[in-house]
């Protein structure tokens, strides 16, 4: 029945409309619709005339009922728009940046704050999405790394689906969900050198068992969209790539939304080197697949010079033009063009007090504590005097990180703000700033990206006042790390470490006070050797969105118990960059007699912190692993158990993790790979036993046959509480 619909519209339309409905404009309109510029009024013409499919970029929702109406009371067939926008955690109330909330390893509550920032953009007009970002990336430096899961590709198939889900809800008609986007497709999270938009030089081993699953997750889990990338994979663009895109991801896997292009990525294949000019980039887009063209005005110019030229066909415009209705009749907009422009709704359902409740909630279980000597943590709430000193400690925008969508600019709880609230009325609390961070870039209205960030790297003034708080206290909370606008995109940076004087009012406050919790608020992971030879306690806390400082301080005081997990290895320097707990054993991985094997001389080669990682306040053990078999053929099945003991004196959550190793594979396999996880409350004293079903799904990967194939063998299984799990069985899979 749907597509009989979409081929009746079909029917109907001009060779404009057609072209039309793959073409996406930005506009930053307020309710009164464009502003008089030349640009804005070129789109306000063409949206009259039918020759637009989607806008991106405009919010609420008499701005967004206010554009329909343009299209509905001009346009010849009155095809509905789609509304996008980069809703990426959260909309107004703000969750963590999604690298943090993947450390919670907790899909519920992922899927629960996609659900929430669904519903409230949904309440603001919007229907679509830019989220979830699935980019499997192994390099700190790469700015976009917040926007993501980190370096390993089954948690990033694992979460990925659950944000899918969250956005899509079971129903993509029910106006409190919206279309969601799987980007990008693909390889964007290994530009080279960390740098963003930079070239991938990876082989096909590297591109399917590493970086093309959770896409194939995201297309079996229904996602309504995919979004192409900037960069290029060994020499071909990917908004180009006619094997990504028409045969892999249109074809093998049968993926019936549309794929939308990067913002320009259509253009850019001329700057690349790639297409001689844009007409010549437009038509190797559409042969490659790429359904809608955001913001290159390429399709528009040049697709139906194109058809006339046999450069492209009609066949390949209908099947993309199909595939953008098919998403429009499914959100129901054929409907009721302005199904989700109701005011009322975005009164009542945005930044609600329920919301802003589970996104505490998600933000405690997304925090890791990394260290905790002498067990310094949880403070008690009548500790007699407290400092909480540092350029972040105050903050209440830093904590709403990059891609904030609508979160409004020094909203979030700070971790002062925190603390206060949650200490008895005896305890002193003192702050003090110590430094500035960063000069503040950005400002409502600003362009985030506009200007590079400054770090104060010469006035100390008020360092002084800080080490004074400092000897007065029991306790120093000192929260450092990167400002909001240090990571996300185009934020690159050689550096990992703290910028400005962040070490040195460390130093200062250290030689006055060596009871130091340092509160780590950051996009990426850091090179945080310095602080830990330093301080007995640190704990990670991202960008933690809205209520980041009633999270930390939940933590902080013990009313919640830490359970977060890194989702990305931590390393001793950034000269170990690319880092990731899953590499390949290499022919010399280690000799103890001979300087002639894969290390470095001047450092570890293992992570500081590593992948999979984080403490409680309680201890685990395991024990008792056990396989239900030995031996098992190519397709059958086995369970591996272990017990999980709490040996510590109060309850916690933990993540029980499953990693395998291939011993030998036609393709050279990883040292380990992350294969499972449960996440398991226990409570003082209590053991577990918790069991995973290690099938062909698991055991298979992409071959030198070019195929996804079990390979027999040997397998090791780890289970334990990170990626450096010790406990070991094995089994064999047999012809
Ligand atoms: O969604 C983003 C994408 O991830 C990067 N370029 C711009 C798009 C739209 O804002």
């Amino acid at each position: 029945l749907l597509n009989q619909k979409v081929d009746s519209v079909l029917a109907l339309m001009r060779i404009n409309e057609k072209i039309g409905q793959l073409v996406q404009y930005s506009g930053k309109w307020n309710m009164t619709g464009p502003s008089s510029s030349n640009s804005d009024q070129y789109k306000l013409e063409k949206l009259k005339k039918g020759e637009v499919g989607s806008m991106l970029n405009i919010t609420s929702v008499t701005s967004i009922r206010e554009t329909q109406r343009i299209v509905i009371e001009h346009s010849r067939l009155k095809i509905p728009l789609i509304f996008a926008y980069d809703v990426i955690h959260g909309y107004k109330t703000i969750f963590p940046i999604p690298l943090g909330e993947s450390a919670s390893w907790d899909l519920k509550i992922i899927e629960q704050s996609a659900a929430i920032a669904a519903k409230e953009s949904a309440a603001s007009g919007l229907n679509w999405t830019f989220a979830p970002m699935i980019d499997v990336s192994r390099d700190a430096r790469w700015g976009r790394v917040m926007e993501g899961v980190g370096e390993d590709t089954f948690l990033n198939s694992e979460i990925g689906v659950a944000r899918i889900k969250g956005f899509q809800g079971n129903n993509l008609s029910d106006n409190s969900t919206i279309a969601a986007c799987a980007k990008h497709f693909a390889g964007y999270g290994f530009g080279e050198a960390g740098r963003d938009y930079n070239t991938v030089n990876i082989g096909e081993n590297e591109l399917h068992n590493v970086i093309l699953p959770p896409f194939k997750a995201a297309a079996n889990a229904g996602v309504a969209t995919f979004m192409n990338a900037f960069n290029d994979i060994d020499g071909i663009p990917a908004t180009g790539d006619k094997v990504l895109q028409r045969d892999l991801l249109k074809g093998e896997w049968n993926f019936n939304g549309f794929i939308v292009s990067d913002w320009g990525s259509i253009a850019e294949m001329e700057v690349h080197g790639y297409a001689k000019d844009e007409k010549h980039a437009a038509e190797i887009a559409l042969n490659a697949g790429s359904d809608m063209d955001m913001q290159s005005f390429a399709y528009e110019t040049y697709l139906e010079i194109l058809l006339n030229e046999k450069k492209v066909s009609i066949a390949q415009i209908d099947d993309a033009v199909k595939r953008v209705l098919r998403i429009k009749f499914e959100l129901g907009l054929f409907d009721d063009p302005y199904k989700y422009c109701n005011e009322e709704r975005e009164r009542t359902e945005v930044y609600s007090e329920e919301n802003l409740a589970i996104a505490r909630d998600v933000a405690k279980k997304s925090i890791v504590l990394l260290k905790n000597e002498n067990k310094i943590l949880p403070l008690s709430k009548s500790i007699g005097s407290i400092a909480v000193i540092g350029p972040l400690a105050d903050d209440k925008n830093s904590p709403l990180g990059n891609w904030r969508a609508k979160g409004e600019y020094n909203s979030a709880v700070s971790l002062l703000e925190g603390v206060k609230a949650s200490v008895e009325k005896n305890t002193k609390v003192y702050y003090e700033k110590g430094i500035d961070l960063t000069i503040p870039t950005v400002k409502p209205g600003e362009n985030q990206f506009s200007q590079p960030l400054k770090f104060n790297t010469t006035d100390r003034s008020d360092i002084k006042k800080a080490v004074e708080a400092a000897k007065k206290t029991e306790v120093v909370l000192l929260a450092i790390g990167e400002d909001a606008y240090q990571s996300g995109e185009g934020r690159s940076q050689t550096d990992i470490g703290f910028k400005g004087l962040q070490i040195e009012l460390l130093e200062a406050i250290k030689a006055v006070n060596p009871n130091i919790v340092i509160v780590l608020m950051n996009g990426r992971p850091m090179d945080l050797s310095r602080p830990t030879e330093m301080v007995p306690s640190i704990l990670e806390c991202w960008h933690l969105g809205s209520q980041s400082g009633y999270a930390i301080a939940d933590v902080i005081f013990g009313d919640y118990n830490p359970s977060g997990k890194l989702p990305v290895s931590f390393p001793h320097n950034v000269g170990q960059e690319p880092l990731y707990y899953n590499q390949k054993n290499t022919g010399r991985p280690y000799n103890a007699r001979s300087v002639t094997f894969s290390a470095y001389r001047d450092s570890p080669k293992t992570a500081l912190y590593p992948f999979g990682f984080g403490l409680s306040y309680t201890t685990f053990k395991y024990s008792d692993i056990t396989s239900s078999q030995t031996k098992i053929k190519v397709n059958g099945n086995l369970t591996v158990s272990v017990k999980v003991t709490n040996t510590g004196d109060c309850a916690g959550e933990e993540v029980v993790q499953l990693y395998i190793r291939d011993l030998v594979g036609s393709l050279i396999r990883p040292v380990r790979e992350l294969k499972g996880f449960q996440k398991v409350m226990l409570k003082a004293g209590e053991s577990k036993n918790v069991m995973f079903t290690i099938d062909s799904e698991i055991l298979q990967f992409y071959t030198a046959n070019k195929k996804w194939e079990v390979e027999p063998g040997k397998f090791n299984v780890w289970i334990g509480g990170s990626s450096e799990a010790e406990l070991k069985t094995s089994f064999n899979v047999e012809e």
